[in-house]
């Protein structure tokens, strides 16, 4: 598991890392706080999309009744709480900061839904509680990645589902160099106090010309807030996974990948299926005949660098609702007959003393236009036929009809929702 490409020269003990990351983030509490919070004004959108993320379009999965947003930062678990109104949210973080800007954040909102909690994942101690563990960007992070996710994993109910981010190793060759770098240049990763790593971060972002790759990816950071640079060139400590890799690491912890989360960033990189298309017949055939985390595998590695991030659901390997294949996913897309969403969202807007207000005003849900590959096939829709019916001979294309899927249906686009009990 460990490579050049990772960051892992202040990595002594859990309790040493742990420490190191309450101070780091302490000090630059991640992410910045966003303009605004949209959120569904339906109250059950957040957990039917979750089921359809997962490929259950007959909601087999219960809506998650409790949820743990596992080193939450600043905002996550309040857009957890704003997300899944019905369920009970604990934000857990080691940044006392963090926590009082969400705490600050939440109450401004009177979020009545929301617990925040200052522990490591490594001391929370849950067992057999939640429906729900969100945690993004933060195992990586930590000493003990296998350790952390084993806490993660016993938190789960037995049918619960875990929304995990870690990164991707392709993603952080550059980055990796030049946390390295920063941390030679002030003196050694032993030695390396943060205010000076940050300084010279700030001085390479503002000076730094040579033709050179690390040249572009610092010119990306210039007037970026302090907090994201802090994040991306200041790691402390920070561990990095390929597919194959964070599947073993799952598998150690008795879980298992589900399928990817479609997530606003890769959306935002135009970088989201984990399918790939080829010219040649031969790769064609070899590449379809593979089972789901191969297939992702080589993509991982073939797209390298433009592969999505590795955000993915997992589930306890003995959960009582066996993990559907990507191929059993868009069979079931296809059995299924939609309705469009035609529904509204709310948001608070940032006011001029940094807390948030409550808009009046109601937009349309979902936001965001279709894909032109699949506009048509939404226009269509009409609560009565199946995909299968209404994609005719183009059933039979399947990469076209998970994509179809992932488009339309997935929380990350949810332009088509289930009619319930119409299961054909
Ligand atoms: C990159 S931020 C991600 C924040 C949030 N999950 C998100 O995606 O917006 C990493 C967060 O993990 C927290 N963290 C790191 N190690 C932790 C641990 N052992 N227990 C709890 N939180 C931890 C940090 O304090 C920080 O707030």
């Amino acid at each position: 598991m460990l490579s050049d490409e990772q960051n892992l020269a202040k990595a002594t003990t859990v309790a040493g890392v742990d420490a190191l990351n309450g101070v780091f983030y302490g000090t630059f509490p991640y992410p910045w706080r966003p303009e605004s919070f949209h959120f569904p004004a339906d109250p059950g959108h957040g957990s039917g999309f979750l089921a359809q993320d997962l490929g259950d379009f007959v909601h087999d999965r219960a809506a998650p009744r409790r949820i743990w947003v596992a080193g939450c930062g600043t905002n996550q678990a309040v857009f957890a709480a704003l997300t899944f109104p019905d369920a009970e949210v604990v934000g857990s973080d080691l940044s006392v900061a963090s926590l009082e800007l969400c705490a600050s954040t939440a109450a401004t909102m009177g979020l009545a839904n929301l617990t925040l909690r200052h522990e490591s994942i490594f001391d929370a101690g849950y067992h057999d509680e939640y429906d729900l563990v969100i945690c993004t960007g933060v195992i990586h992070h930590t000493g003990d990645p296998p350790r952390a996710l084993a806490c993660l994993a016993g938190a789960l109910r037995a049918d619960g589902v875990l929304e995990l981010m870690v990164y991707n190793r392709f993603h952080r060759i550059v980055t990796s160099a030049v946390q390295k770098a920063i941390q030679l240049l002030a003196g050694g990763a032993a030695q390396a106090e943060l205010a000076t790593e940050m300084r010279i971060a700030e001085a390479l972002v503002g000076s730094f010309r040579p033709a050179a790759l690390t040249t572009q990816f610092l010119g990306q950071m210039q007037g970026r807030p302090a907090a994201m640079l802090a994040d991306t060139l200041v790691q402390p400590v920070e561990f990095s996974y390929t597919v194959e890799s964070l599947a073993a690491l799952a598998a150690s912890c008795g879980l298992e990948i589900v399928a990817p989360c479609p997530n606003e960033h890769d959306k935002a990189a135009g970088r989201l299926s984990w399918n790939l298309t080829f010219a040649a017949p031969e790769l064609v055939s070899r590449y379809a005949a593979l089972d789901d985390l191969t297939r992702w595998q080589v993509t991982n590695l073939l797209l390298a660098e433009a592969s999505p991030m590795l955000w993915f659901y997992l589930q306890p390997r003995a959960s009582r609702l066996p993990r559907a294949s990507e191929r059993q996913m868009t069979e079931a897309f296809l059995d299924t007959v939609f309705r469009r969403v035609d529904a509204r969202q709310r948001f608070w807007v940032q006011q001029a003393d940094g807390g948030y207000a409550l808009s009046p005003r109601l937009i349309a849900y979902p936001p965001g236009r279709r894909d032109p590959a699949v506009s048509q096939l939404c226009e269509q829709v009409d609560g009565l036929r199946s995909m299968r019916e209404l994609l005719g001979a183009r059933a039979a294309d399947h990469a076209f009809c998970n994509q179809a899927r992932l488009l339309l249906t997935t929380s990350a686009f949810p332009f088509l929702e289930a009619t319930h009990g119409e299961w054909i």
